[in-house]
């Protein structure tokens, strides 16, 4: 046995959880993904059924895979293993494990591509390149770059480097320690971009777009787009709060810091919106654009602003930062599962960095391959790995091992949760997935 199961690693403190979790979830599906999909999705009532999903799916799951983790101490294969194994069920429950550390590499797959458009405009903003010229000019840009396969490939190799690294330097050295540095930068720059919106967009135009409900153009698609978004943003269903859970102090209360890290999650990506709808306004676009909506829309309206080489330097650095502290946890788990198997911790980084650097490549070649990869993991193997933990956490581990790693909450909060996740959760999955499969037959 290697020393890291003799010890599993935990964070230094309280906060380092709450960081490297919020950290998990405050990512490109909150600046970049979240904006163009409520745009192709008509706005208002897209974004009411997304934090429905939260509410009603979202949180409860994330108590439970984070319980799993600190529970079983291990990856989330383990974790799956010993869980199953006490409860006196099926060791296949383990496949969530197996299913999630593949559903991590996939989405890397694509989402280091999408980071390293970010890296991109972090250069293009600092030389001033866009700066001063014509709006077509500089939308344009998008597409130029989304052509250029070998600048595309410079940064996807960089920011699969920089992931790569701080994961090889271990949990508390690596993980931990980035983000106690990255994460107040974070939240200082999107403050910072929020009041730029409000003095120079159409302020008024984005609210009332993200918050007032349409409810006819929601389908049964835009559904499962919102749902399997819920899951996207707060990282769930493939063992990343489940292997960072794993790592959290014993006397941390496992819902009153999902909430804390849902909480903010939503409120990041709120405030993104507000921040970026009002600039796509402003900028004459359209919100429903597409992939490159966000790469478009702020170089536009940097362009002409003054100080806007320092503001948009400013403002891809908070995008790749967002980018880095998710992409680290979406290896995560697979390089604790290889570590466990008696891989050590940096064999097991190059070959997955490896692994996901290949598929980026595939991504950055075909734009097929990365909206595949998008729709498989975002719209099925999050939602179904949730389904899964839900039915595994409500109906298998039964009520008493479970009410036992749940500190900090009464029994009437508790009963609630668990109730929810017993029956609420597992219908709401499905119930959606059912709706989008009969829109694909056109039912
Ligand atoms: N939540 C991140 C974002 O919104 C992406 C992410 C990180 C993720 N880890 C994950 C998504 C695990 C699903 C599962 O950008």
């Amino acid at each position: 046995m290697s020393d890291s199961t003799a010890s599993h690693p935990i964070w230094s403190n309280r906060l380092t959880y709450i960081l490297a979790t919020t950290g998990a979830a405050v990512g490109l599906g909150n600046i970049w993904k979240f904006p163009y999909i409520a745009g192709e999705n008509g706005g208002g009532a897209f974004v009411l059924m997304y934090l429905l999903c939260i509410l009603l799916l979202g949180i409860p799951i994330m108590v439970a895979e984070v319980m799993l983790g600190r529970k079983g101490r291990a990856n989330p294969v383990h974790a799956m293993l010993t869980q199953a194994r006490s409860a006196g069920v099926s060791k296949g429950w383990s496949l969530i494990g197996i299913m999630g550390v593949a559903a991590g590499i996939m989405i890397l797959m694509y989402y280091s591509v999408v980071a390293g458009w970010s890296l991109e405009y972090v250069f293009q903003s600092a030389t001033s390149s866009y700066i001063g010229k014509s709006p077509t000019d500089v939308a344009a840009g998008f597409g130029v770059l989304a052509q250029d396969t070998t600048r595309q490939l410079i940064w996807h190799s960089a920011f699969i480097s920089v992931t790569a690294f701080i994961v090889g330097l271990g949990v508390t050295r690596g993980i931990g320690n980035a983000v106690n540095i990255l994460m107040p930068m974070l939240f200082m720059l999107l403050l910072l971009l929020l009041w730029y919106a409000y003095n120079n967009g159409e302020f008024m135009r984005g609210l009332t777009f993200m918050f007032s409900a349409d409810f006819s153009k929601l389908t049964g698609a835009s559904l499962l787009t919102a749902m399997g978004h819920a899951f996207f943003t707060l990282s769930l269903g493939m063992g990343t709060v489940m292997v960072y859970g794993s790592y959290m102090p014993e006397s941390q209360s496992i819902p009153s810091a999902s909430v804390t890290v849902a909480f903010l999650d939503t409120l990041i990506a709120l405030v993104a919106g507000m921040a970026i709808f009002p600039l796509v306004f402003a900028s004459g676009l359209e919100p429903g654009s597409g992939p490159g909506l966000l790469f478009e829309t702020l170089p536009i309206a940097f362009s002409d602003m003054w100080g806007g080489a320092f503001f948009g330097t400013g403002f891809f650095v908070l995008v790749s930062i967002a980018a880095l502290s998710s992409s680290i946890s979406l290896i995560e788990p697979g390089i604790a599962w290889l570590e466990k198997l008696g891989i050590t911790r940096i064999k097991a980084t190059v070959g997955l960095a490896l692994l996901c650097w290949i598929g980026g490549v595939a991504s950055i070649y075909s734009a097929d391959v990365f909206s595949t990869l998008d729709y498989l993991t975002a719209n099925i193997m999050l939602p179904l790995g949730g389904l899964l933990i839900a039915l595994f956490v409500g109906w298998r581990l039964g009520y008493t091992r479970v009410r036992k790693e749940i500190t900090g909450v009464s029994n009437g909060l508790f009963n609630i949760w668990f109730v929810v996740l017993r029956f609420i959760t597992p219908i709401g999955v499905i119930v959606v997935f059912y709706e989008s499969i009969k829109g694909l037959f056109g039912a």
